[in-house]
């Protein structure tokens, strides 16, 4: 693996996925929950280590717009189609961009790219579609590579899925307005595959927690909601991959409705639950999969400087997924149906 200095912008090696390394591989459990562990290949490691080291010499993460702004909201004199115009949406809109033309060295920059075709390429081991991410701190917990990493990968996936809402990546994680829980939900973007990994635990931030949708439906079934509640929340989740239907989902359950305090609490005993450490989180189909946190100390204990560093995400596609969410396309065109946000109120995506 060279990793000689080079300012060059060398294109990448488009290498045939059968011939990289996994993303990931299986490894024994380090933590209490009956899921498969997977840890990034050790093939990535050096790659990774030294991408750490030139943090320093690729300069800001640039903000991009997820979706695009509401034409009231966009600045005096800018372009509304810029990309990278300032954040001026909600928070779920904006995300992290790294271009593989920052990293300044031609080796680790065709790696790392190679490594995102990898995790493209990659399916989850076994027939639950999750697994515990671990041993995947790269660089000091608290420091700024992992960051960095995942903005890389968001803009890597965005060129290798096919355009940016394939591959939505949120700076800021944010709590619901809950007291002592976040309650078990979907994050329900456009894409399928969502990687969770922590960078810091901060005290008072909580204990993951995740439960299969399938054992979550008996008790959402039976909390109260109403058949057109249920029906439009089992059609967000089979019309994924076409529109971000977060609401359609989980408003239903958390929207101040009279079960919503019953049912987060119902859900979050059904959930496997660990005190992440640095290094450790999950990836999941968040279509078949809810997450939240529970033992919450909210808000008065930590920084907004914790909360912006303590978990980086990753919402993107494999081929595999977009290849379903390309059938559930089809679908949803036969049936005529077309959900009336893409993202919220902020305006459709682009
Ligand atoms: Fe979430």
């Amino acid at each position: 693996m060279p990793t000689s200095p080079d300012q060059t912008l060398t294109p990448p090696t488009a290498a045939p996925d059968a011939a990289l390394p996994a993303a990931f591989i299986e490894v024994e459990p380090d933590t209490p929950l009956a899921l498969p562990h997977i840890a990034i290949g050790p093939e990535w490691r050096p790659a990774m280590e030294r991408f750490v080291e030139l943090v320093p010499d690729m300069g800001p993460i640039l903000k991009l717009n997820y979706g695009r702004p509401r034409a009231d909201r966009v600045p005096e004199g800018a372009d509304p189609a810029d990309p990278f115009l300032p954040f001026v949406g909600k928070p779920e809109t904006c995300t992290m961009h790294v271009r593989p033309e920052a990293i300044p060295d031609a080796g680790v920059r065709r790696e790392l790219l190679h490594f995102a075709q990898a995790l493209h390429a990659y399916d989850l081991p076994g027939d639950l579609d999750g697994a515990i991410v671990t041993q995947s701190m790269i660089g000091p917990a608290g420091g700024y590579g992992m960051k960095h990493l995942f903005a890389f990968l968001r803009a890597a996936m965005v060129d290798l899925g096919g355009g940016e809402r394939l591959a939505a990546h949120v700076i800021e994680t944010h709590g619901a307005g809950h007291d002592e829980i976040f309650p078990p939900h979907t994050d329900m973007w456009v894409t399928t595959m969502l990687l969770n990994v922590f960078n810091v635990q901060p005290a008072g931030q909580g204990v993951s927690t995740m439960v299969r949708m399938d054992d979550a439906w008996p008790a959402i079934a039976a909390s109260g909601i109403p058949d057109e509640g249920l029906a439009q929340m089992r059609r967000a989740v089979d019309d994924a991959g076409v529109c971000d239907l977060y609401m359609q989902f989980n408003a239903w359950l958390y929207d101040d409705r009279p079960w919503s305090d019953d049912i987060a609490w119902t859900l979050s005993d059904l959930c496997l639950a660990h005190e992440m450490q640095p290094g450790q989180g999950y990836l999941v189909d968040d279509r078949k999969w809810l997450h939240g946190r529970l033992g919450l100390v909210w808000p008065e204990r930590y920084t907004l400087e914790d909360k912006q560093n303590r978990l980086y995400r990753l919402g993107y596609d494999t081929k595999t997924s977009v290849e379903h969410a390309a059938a559930r396309a089809a679908d949803w065109e036969r049936h005529g149906y077309f959900p009336q946000d893409c993202v919220g109120d902020e305006g459709l995506m682009a």
